[in-house]
């Protein structure tokens, strides 16, 4: 449950349509979003990853449509926001959160490997800001792209993830660009070591997690509240001047000069 800083309509009337809106990061940014006012669309690979967001969203009075599509399916896409404009009417919201990622070490990872999470994080990006481009022109509406800090420096065993994310930044910015003269607002959030997520429970090692968390200026790991406060931010009217930005919300962590690893 988000916290009291925001009106609870600041999202009244928008239909938003998240990527890996079932869980994780992007799960709490598509809840926190109904519970300020959005209609939702959730997609995943998986219909079963949604439907406990969907039951939830729904218990509590909010409206949500569960489609599956792989982001990487260009098709699959086009019809999940498709569906979304023909239930809801418009789209002014999509947020892309859907990504892929393992621990490997360049000289052992695949080029397949390395494709893969490219093709989820960097083309699923476009494939979605690309399919919905349509309809946010329509609502002169607005794209929330969801990163990482794992490029701003190094991060061993992290390579396919960092060139991925880089290319999400620099789609943001990209389209931030020629998008803003149709009216629409292409913005980031660049999450860094966030507690709770499965992310955090696979890819860190507990121990390493008290070695991080004294290297966090903030001194703590963030929350997926953390997340979901920034991204009702940007969301918002408030945010109605900021264009082609990615939002760092990492307690300082990458500015102290150390990387994950
Ligand atoms: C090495 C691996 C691997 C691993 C898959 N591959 N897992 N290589 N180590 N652990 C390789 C495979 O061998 C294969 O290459 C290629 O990747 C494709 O694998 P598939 O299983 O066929 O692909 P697919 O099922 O489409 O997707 C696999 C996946 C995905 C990318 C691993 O299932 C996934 O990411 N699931 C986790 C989702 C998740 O946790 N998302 C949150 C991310 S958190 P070959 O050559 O063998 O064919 C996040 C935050 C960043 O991104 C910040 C964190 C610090």
């Amino acid at each position: 449950m988000t916290n009291n800083i925001f009106s609870k309509d600041i999202l009244q009337g928008k239909v938003a349509f998240v990527t890996g809106g079932g869980t994780g990061i992007t799960g709490g940014v598509a809840r926190a979003f109904a519970e300020h006012g959005a209609k939702l669309a959730i997609t995943s690979r998986k219909i079963e990853n949604l439907e406990a967001m969907k039951a939830q969203v729904e218990g509590h009075g909010g409206k949500c449509l569960a489609v599956a599509a792989d982001v990487r399916d260009f098709e699959a896409v086009q019809n999940a926001i498709a569906k979304t404009v023909e239930h809801y009417g418009k789209i002014d919201i999509v947020v892309n959160g859907a990504a892929g990622n393992f621990l490997c070490a360049a000289n052992e990872l695949s080029p397949n490997g390395f494709g893969t999470v490219v093709d989820i994080d960097t083309k699923g990006t476009f494939n979605v800001c690309r399919a919905a481009f349509e309809a946010l022109q329509q609502s002169k509406g607005q794209i929330l792209n969801i990163s990482a800090t794992l490029h701003y420096l190094a991060t061993p065993m992290q390579i396919h993830v960092s060139a991925a994310k880089a290319g999400v930044d620099a789609i943001t910015r990209n389209l931030s660009v020629e998008w803003g003269p149709h009216g629409v607002r292409v913005n980031g959030i660049a999450p860094g070591p966030i507690e709770d997520t499965e992310g955090m429970k696979r890819l860190l090692p507990e121990p390493l997690k008290d070695k991080i968390t004294k290297r966090i200026p903030l001194g703590r790991f963030g929350k997926i509240a953390d997340i979901e406060n920034a991204a009702l931010f940007l969301a918002s009217d408030a945010a109605g001047y900021i264009n082609g930005v990615t939002l760092v919300v990492d307690g300082g962590q990458w500015l102290k000069g150390t990387s994950f690893g």
